[in-house]
């Protein structure tokens, strides 16, 4: 069984993305029914581009995790391409996830995908 790597524990322990972003264009939530946790992401869009975006969470260690590492991998691309980003890349990117968990990455992805949709540029 795949265990939590340093990375993923790091980020749940002192993430550096956590909070409202002021200045944001958009904001949205989303959350699992089953487990009941919550996710929003704030975003500042400019240009087509993610200029800021920072996030707040009520609930479990991956959520914390892989939407800390999901605010680092939008920051500064185009919304296009933020949009791409998959579970799997969000897995990559902490260095591998318990299958398990693997569901919590999708709360950012959602999250950010209805902040971008309500989002007037
Ligand atoms: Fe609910 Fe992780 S167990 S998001």
């Amino acid at each position: 069984m795949k265990m939590f790597t340093e990375e993923a524990i790091k980020r749940f322990r002192d993430p550096k993305n956590t909070g409202e972003l002021k200045s944001c264009n958009a904001a949205a939530s989303a959350g699992d029914p089953e487990c009941s946790d919550v996710i929003k992401i704030f975003i500042r869009l400019k240009d087509d581009k993610v200029e800021d975006a920072k996030f707040q969470v009520f609930g479990c260690p991956s959520a914390t995790a892989t939407a800390d590492v999901f605010i680092d991998m939008i920051k500064g691309k185009a919304v296009a391409e933020a949009l791409r980003i998959t579970q799997k890349d969000i897995s990559d990117a902490l260095g591998g996830m318990p299958i398990e968990q693997l569901h919590c990455s999708s709360l950012p992805i959602e999250a950010f995908r209805k902040a971008v949709g309500s989002c007037k540029r």
